[in-house]
Order: structure tokens, then C-alpha cells, then sequence
């Protein structure tokens, strides 16, 4: 018998989790565990945060926290939320902790002494002011493609493109701000191109003819782009050191160590169970089904670069599906966190409290299994009213409502369905039962969710369909008994709905099974997972709870809250404010002389401000900007030394205006060359309502230049 080892991607501790990341790959693996398990399969799954990288190290800075601080509190935030959506791990780990630092570093030591990690000199950024070398998110510059002055070194963020650190134009380091330059650096690469003439991965690769096109397809366009030896190791102070000598500074790519997170949760896992050694049942042996479950920026990690490095260490096995996910979008447009475009799933907890498998269902009957797709708060309320209420929940009690009616809530003798005539009622509902659940096993085998859950709700659909047929109601005056045989078969397509729905809707289905006072036993779930015959589920004289509602509908003042919410985010982020982001140099409104929207201004911690150093300079000298009609070229006096800013106020002043003036100073705003002149800081300058600007200086005598603000 196969044994199962489901992973879902390790979510990255530099913040929550939101919906798109739910969509993509912690509702399925959930649904899939939970399907093999009541299959009575022997089954695992394995998940924890990713807590190192360049991810995590931008965050912590721009947040002025410690990465410990940052991972330690999203690796609580991560795992509540996805409790509390009922994801149900068989373990939740953390990188950052001393079990997968040996692992990893164990990992990387069998690499290195196999020959697969093959030491390079390359030429790296590096900050001279900062001593460190830059990882290409720690470049920022202009895009080459789109004149964007922000984009980072490893791609911008407004046009989209990929880009190397060196094609940026006036390439500049987040960490000083000072322009990066070229040094020598060594590094362990992974001989990729090699790799994939290793026969373990060879013979690994014939499984993917069965996979999902859109991980085939991606999978093959790499192989055919040509692969190279890929660095697994980096100039960074925070990750799992490099355990060789001469690697001081060092740690192990975070894409190096985060899979094998996957390895040190489960060992970490048996350990905890008194069974030390159990975890190699699900490494080490061939008959395990390794399946990677991850949304579709991880493709390469799971498909390539991770199983190559399983071949190259030899003792573990490699994954035997990777159906991943595309992407989910939110309202149409991408999700952007840094933009504040997205629902976050344990915000929603909090303000929907109750309502956790509304947004199960949402997303997994919207599940970018094959293409990307939408999720709207408009939908979200179509789908709740009109399937779960409407359909799920008007099933439910009408049968539960009736049999208090007619029999105080006690279930009648099974006669209907047991030999259901030819041509009758009960007969077309028991052939389309049958067809539906062979329908939902087939779907949940190839791993169409979406599909299978379909079939879920429609087996309700045929129980509302089939007392629509027989109008228990009605029989209710005229044959009492045939009205109870009735009440019973659906009483009947309630519980087996209380087996079908717990992978999807696991709360939705433990009320279900307190209203019908029932709970399935081991045997039922398993016999209905596999296809076998159907039992029987109730007793007669079975009482039923009192009735209850299994969901209620959305308002639609609800909806509006929830996008009103949205628009609050979006406008309080912090890249849709100007330059309010460390390293980022949106122009400001002084720079370019554009009105901004006003917006609702968010907080900002007191040692967020403490970080901008702000003076008191006065004005020497001002210029206009050849070739610029709007920018002055300004040179001032900071006290202890001069300095040149450019400013886009040419058409608010005359240059002579300005000689002399006393005007508050951001000296230590990240330089930029503006037109070919350097420019170190940034004049403050208020904007009435008619859109003049007025410097902003003292109030008062006895102020010189240099003096700070406090
Ligand atoms: N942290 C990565 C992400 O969120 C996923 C890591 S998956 C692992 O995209 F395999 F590396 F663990
Ligand atoms: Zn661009």
C-alpha cells in the first residue's frame, strides 16, 4: 500500500498569509489530506514557515525590527490564521529553528562531499559604506525597460520584467544609498546543467508526463532554455551558515534550505511522537507518494531545482505529483500586498468570524487549478446566498424542519430507498447519487478540487430536486407514512453529505452533524471514499437535533464593508504614498511639483520617524536645470558642510527668491541623480489649496543652519 507525504509550500514569515496564498496551495493540500485520510490511507502532512532569506532580512529593516522579532511573530500569526480556516497540519514547523539548521547543513555537507557543490569567484554588488554585499533585492535603480526609478535589482515591480542588478541605470543600495560597486565573492553552485543527466532524476522525470500541463509546461520550457549550475549559497547574515571553511559571512541559499524543511518537520514530527526513526518510512522508501502542493511561482523549486538536489544526495525519494495552482486574483487585479491589494486571512477571521468555510468554499469553487482566477466579495456573497444557502443549507432543513413536523423529529422506517421501484422517485435520485459520487472520486483523484467539490453541493442539489418531486409537504395531510419514507431518504442524503463535505467544509460539516445528531463512523467514511456499496445511516425512531440554519446569507451591507476595507488598504499602503518607503524613491511632491490625492495618512511608529534625520538648512545658491522646466538645482548649507538637491519648484520661484531662506531639510534621504545632477536630501514645502508651495521654516529668530528638529 502506498503511503502519502503531502507538503504544502513553506509560507514565507515575512508577513501573513492572504487569500491568493490560501488558493494556491493550504486549501488544497488540506482537502487532499483530509480526502486520503478518510480513505484510510496513510497519509502526513507537512508544512512550517520559511523563515530565512532576503525576504525576510528587507522586511525586518524596513520595519526596524530584528528578522528573529519579524519571524517569530508572523510564524504565530501564519500558523493561527491557518488554524483557524481549519487547515489541519499533521505537523507545522519553522525553519529558523536548531532541528532544520542540522538538517540542512547535514543536507548541504552530503552535496559537497558528493562533488554536486562546485566553488565559483563571481563578481557581486557590493556596499561599501555598508560593508556587505547586496543581494539583487538590496539594488535599486532605474528600469531600462520602463524609466521607472524603483525597480529593484532582481525585477521592477511596475512593468513587470526580470531583470539583473547590472542592467539597472543609476543602480543604488537601499542599505546607504550610495551607488554599489563590483567585488570578487565565492560561492557554492549546483551543477544543474549535469544534474539532469542524473539517472535518479532521469527516471523522475517520466512521471511528468502525467502531471497537470501547466507544471509540464513550465517544467519543460526550462529544461529547454538550458540550464546552468545555479549558486546555493549567499553573502547574507541571516540563514543556516555555511558549513565549510572559508565561508565566513555566508549562509545557504533560502531556496536551498527551505525544501528540506519539508525533511526536518516530518523528523522533527516523529521525534515528537516517541518514533525517531518513523520519518524514514517517508523518505527513504520507494513506495512513498511525495506530493508538492504550491502555487505556480514554485514550479521551478519543486520540479527542478529541489528533486535534483534529492537525486544528488541519493537516500530520499523524489516527488511523485506537484500539482500546483496558478494564480488567484483579487476584485480583477493581482494581488499586491505591498500595494495593499489583498484579504488577509487572519484579518478575515476576526471580521468574519464564524463564517470560515464560506471562505473555503469561495475559494475552492474558484480554485486556479488550470488558469488564473478571480475572487470578488460581490461573488463571494452570490456563492454563499445562492449555493450554500440556497441549496446546501435549504436541503438541510427542510428535511429537518419537516420531520419535527410530522414526527418530533424522529426519523421514519428506510422503505423507499431500499428497493426503490422502477420509475420511481426514489430510483432516479439512487442512480443519480451513484453517478455524482463515482463522478467526486474520479475528480479528486486527478486532483480537480474544484470539480469535485461541485459534485458535493449537487448531491444536495438531487435531494432538494428529489422532494420537489415528492412533495413531503403535501403528503404530509393525505399519507403521513409515505411523507415519514420520504423524510427518511432525505434524512439519509443529509448524513452521507456530512461524509462528503468534511474535506471541503469541515465546520460546515460538524454542524451538520450535530443538527442531525449523528456522526459517521470510521467504517461509513471509508466505504464512501472507496466507491463501496452505501450502508445505511440512520436508525429508525433516530432523533434529530432541533432544527437550525447551516449558513445564513450575506447582507449586503457586509459586502460593502468589505470593500470599503479594501479601497482603506489600498490608499493607506505604503507604496501608494509618496517615498514613504526606506530605499524607494517614488518622486516626492516637492521633487516633482505634482499634486498628490490626499489621502487618509496611516501611522507610523515613533522609531520610523526617529530614522529621518531632519534640519534646518539655508539657501546659498539657485539654479535652474538645464533642460528641466520645473527643477532647481539648489545648493545649501547644513551647518556642518554643503550640499546640492535638486527640487522641482522652478515654476513656484524665482532662483534669486530663495537666496538666504531658512528651510527645513530631509538630509538623509537615499541620493538620486536627477537630470545628471546628484541630489543628497530633500526641501519641505507646504501646498496651499490653490496649489502654491511655501517653504517651511522657522517661526521664530535665533535658529541656524544645522539645527535639527526634535
Ligand atoms: N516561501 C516560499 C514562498 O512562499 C515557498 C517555499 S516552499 C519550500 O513562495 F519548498 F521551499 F519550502
Ligand atoms: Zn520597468
Amino acid at each position: 500500500m502506498p503511503r502519502y507525504l503531502l507538503t504544502a509550500a513553506l509560507p514565507y514569515a515575512n508577513g501573513p498569509v492572504h487569500i491568493g496564498h490560501l488558493a494556491g496551495c493550504y486549501l488544497p493540500a488540506d482537502v487532499y489530506h483530509r480526502y486520503l485520510r478518510a480513505k484510510g490511507e496513510d497519509v502526513i502532512l507537512i508544512c512550517g514557515t520559511d523563515e530565512h532569506g532576503v525576504a525576510i532580512t528587507l522586511q525586518a529593516r524596513k520595519e526596524g525590527v530584528h528578522p528573529r522579532d519579524l519571524v517569530d511573530r508572523n510564524h504565530a500569526i501564519i500558523r493561527d490564521a491557518l488554524k483557524g480556516i481549519g487547515v489541519e497540519f499533521t505537523h507545522f514547523s519553522r525553519t529558523s529553528g536548531a532541528a532544520h539548521h542540522r538538517e540542512a547543513t547535514a543536507f548541504f555537507e552530503v552535496l559537497h562531499r558528493g562533488g554536486f557543490l562546485r566553488e565559483e569567484v563571481t563578481r557581486q554588488f557590493y556596499d561599501n559604506a555598508a560593508q556587505q554585499f547586496l543581494a539583487d533585492r538590496y539594488i535599486v535603480g532605474t528600469c531600462p525597460h520602463c524609466a521607472f526609478d524603483g525597480a529593484y535589482g532582481d525585477q521592477c515591480e511596475k512593468c513587470g520584467t526580470s531583470l539583473s542588478p547590472d542592467e539597472l541605470l543609476q543602480p543604488r543600495s537601499v542599505l546607504s544609498g550610495t551607488e554599489p560597486v563590483i567585488r570578487e565573492t565565492n560561492n557554492w553552485f549546483l551543477p544543474m546543467d549535469e544534474l539532469l543527466q542524473h539517472p535518479t532524476f532521469v527516471e523522475y522525470t517520466q512521471r511528468i508526463q502525467g502531471w497537470k500541463s501547466n507544471v509540464r509546461g513550465q517544467f519543460m520550457s526550462w529544461v529547454q532554455q538550458g540550464l546552468q549550475p545555479r549558486s546555493m549559497t549567499r553573502d547574507l547574515d541571516w540563514g543556516v551558515p555555511v558549513p565549510l571553511q572559508g565561508a565566513e559571512g555566508k549562509v545557504l541559499y533560502v531556496w536551498f534550505d527551505a525544501p528540506i524543511g519539508y525533511i526536518s518537520a516530518t523528523r522533527e514530527y516523529f521525534e515528537s511522537q516517541g518514533e525517531p526513526d518513523r520519518w524514514e518510512d517517508y523518505w527513504k522508501n520507494p513506495d512513498t507518494r511525495l506530493i508538492h502542493f504550491i502555487g505556480k511561482d514554485n514550479i521551478v523549486f519543486h520540479t527542478l531545482i529541489f528533486p535534483m538536489m534529492l537525486a544528488a544526495h541519493g537516500s530520499y525519494v523524489l516527488p511523485w505529483q506537484v500539482p500546483a495552482n496558478e494564480f488567484l486574483n483579487l476584485e480583477g487585479r493581482k494581488i499586491s500586498t505591498s500595494r495593499g491589494w489583498a484579504v488577509w486571512l487572519h484579518e478575515y477571521l476576526q471580521e468574519m468570524s464564524g463564517r470560515e468555510d464560506e471562505l473555503r468554499y469561495t475559494l475552492l469553487a474558484n480554485l486556479p487549478e488550470t488558469k488564473d482566477a478571480d475572487f470578488s466579495w460581490q461573488d463571494f456573497q452570490l456563492r454563499v446566498n445562492s449555493e450554500l444557502v440556497a441549496i446546501l443549507g435549504n436541503f438541510i432543513n427542510r428535511v429537518v424542519v419537516l420531520t419535527h413536523k410530522l414526527n418530533e423529529g424522529r426519523c421514519g422506517p428506510l422503505v423507499a430507498m431500499e428497493v426503490p421501484k422502477v420509475g420511481s422517485a426514489e430510483q432516479i435520485l439512487h442512480d443519480a447519487l451513484a453517478l455524482t459520487r463515482s463522478e467526486i472520486l474520479e475528480a479528486m483523484e486527478q486532483f480537480r478540487l474544484r470539480e469535485a467539490l461541485a459534485g458535493v453541493i449537487h448531491l444536495s442539489r438531487l435531494g432538494n430536486r428529489y422532494l420537489a418531486e415528492t412533495e413531503p409537504w403535501k403528503l404530509l395531510k393525505t399519507d403521513p407514512e409515505a411523507a415519514l419514507g420520504v423524510l427518511r431518504t432525505g434524512a439519509e442524503v443529509a448524513a452521507e453529505l456530512c461524509i462528503a463535505l468534511e474535506p471541503f467544509l469541515p465546520h460546515a460539516a460538524k454542524r451538520l452533524s450535530a443538527q442531525l445528531n449523528w456522526v459517521p463512523s470510521e467504517e461509513q467514511r471509508l466505504a464512501w471514499w472507496q466507491g463501496l456499496a452505501k450502508s445505511v445511516y440512520l436508525q429508525t425512531g433516530h432523533p434529530l437535533a432541533p432544527p437550525t440554519l447551516l449558513f445564513t446569507p450575506i447582507e449586503d451591507a457586509t459586502i460593502q464593508e468589505r470593500l470599503a476595507k479594501l479601497q482603506a488598504m489600498e490608499s493607506n499602503s505604503t507604496e501608494s504614498q509618496a517615498s514613504s518607503q526606506p530605499g524607494s524613491s517614488s518622486p516626492s511632491t516637492a521633487e516633482t511639483g505634482k499634486v498628490q490625492p490626499t489621502q487618509e495618512p496611516s501611522m507610523v511608529a515613533f522609531e520610523d520617524f526617529a530614522t529621518m534625520d531632519l534640519r534646518l538648512v539655508e539657501i546659498l545658491d539657485a539654479k535652474p536645470v538645464a533642460g528641466a522646466d520645473k527643477l532647481l538645482e539648489i545648493r545649501v548649507d547644513l551647518g556642518s558642510e554643503q550640499r546640492t538637491v535638486v527640487s522641482g519648484i522652478a515654476q513656484h520661484f524665482a532662483p534669486d527668491e530663495l537666496k538666504g531662506c531658512q528651510v527645513l531639510m530631509l538630509t538623509n534621504l537615499a541620493p538620486r541623480k536627477i537630470r545628471g545632477v546628484e541630489s543628497r536630501g530633500m526641501l519641505l514645502l507646504a501646498q496651499n489649496s490653490d496649489g502654491k508651495l511655501i517653504l517651511v521654516g522657522p517661526q521664530g529668530p535665533g535658529t541656524a543652519p544645522g539645527d535639527q528638529v526634535r
